[in-house]
């Protein structure tokens, strides 16, 4: 009988990715799209610049602003050494600690349950754990609400993936540079114009869903050369099931419609509201 004990296996597929891993500076990443479930990719049909590789690498290049909510950085999804599989995304990471504050938390989460019971009883206290759990959920929100919007046509970033309190979209920019909020901006009349029929159609195809933006400003709407595209949509509520749906509807017509009447244009928040619930019902 022979006691010689063998040599353990060692699968060359691991030697490789541990080599590798060694290789990757401070800041990177492998890209996380394998490593997350195919539901919390973006909708099909997926944009041909989604770089989906096994071989990509994630690099922070920065941060592009910081928030209440959580901050938001500009991420490098590429292939080394394959120019042709190079993406820059946003990545919008919530805070899950106590630095965050909560002022969105009150009339939105009527109407929304959230499932597990002992994650309810958290986030109702308010306890640390509690407060991760709210920020995962916010996460969560923002992506479904950009998953549905952008395969119903609304201009919204690309959502190409949710991984726990990170989400990473489609950047939004003019010439590589961040794009401006609209309330940086005072384009010509008829840029203001179509401006304008853009966002009122956008709010439309919401209201005939029933759901309201929840905190629509022109902070929350970017203006990339001729087109706008609507941002920030963790708090987006169901018109119906809220019972201060339409109250929040009417406050996101006036933000919008104050912004529109500063730049020269005659338009109405109430005349607005009522076109949308008009919609909508
Ligand atoms: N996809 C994006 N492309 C370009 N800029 C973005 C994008 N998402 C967010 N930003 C920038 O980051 C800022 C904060 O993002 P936002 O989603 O509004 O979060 P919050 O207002 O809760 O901090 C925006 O005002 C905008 O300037
Ligand atoms: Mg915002």
């Amino acid at each position: 009988m022979s006691h010689e004990i063998s040599e353990p296996e060692l699968d060359p597929a691991f030697v490789f990715d541990f080599q590798a891993y060694d290789d990757l500076a401070d800041g990177q990443r492998w890209s996380t799209w394998l490593s997350v479930e195919p539901l919390c990719r973006g909708p099909q049909p997926r944009p041909d610049w989604v770089v989906t590789s096994q071989a990509a690498v994630d690099t922070d290049l920065g941060i592009l602003k910081t928030g209440k909510e959580g901050d938001v950085f500009l991420l490098e999804r590429a292939v080394p050494d394959d120019p042709s599989r190079r993406s820059v995304l946003a990545a919008k990471r919530y805070r899950d600690n106590d630095h965050r504050q909560f002022h969105r938390d009150s009339g939105y989460v009527e109407g929304r349950r959230i499932r597990k019971s002992r994650e309810a009883r958290a986030a109702a206290k308010g306890t640390t754990f509690g407060r991760s759990v709210q920020a995962v959920e916010w996460a969560n929100h923002e992506f479904a609400a950009l998953s549905t919007l952008w395969s119903a046509g609304v201009p919204v970033p690309y959502p190409v993936q949710i991984d726990g309190t990170e989400i990473l979209m489609e950047f939004i920019d003019v010439d590589g540079t961040a794009a401006p909020r609209l309330a940086q901006v005072r384009p010509d009349r008829a840029t203001v114009e179509s401006y304008f029929e853009q966002v009122r159609e956008a709010m439309a195809v919401l209201a005939r869903r029933h759901i309201a933006h929840g905190d629509l400003s022109p902070y929350n709407i970017l203006a990339q050369g001729d087109r706008i595209v609507i941002i920030d949509l963790p708090q987006v509520i169901d018109i119906v099931s809220n019972h201060n749906g339409v109250e929040f509807l009417l406050r996101d017509c006036r933000n919008v419609c104050s912004w529109f009447t500063s730049r020269g244009l005659e338009v109405d928040a109430d005349e607005l509201l009522a076109e949308l619930l008009a919609q909508a019902w």
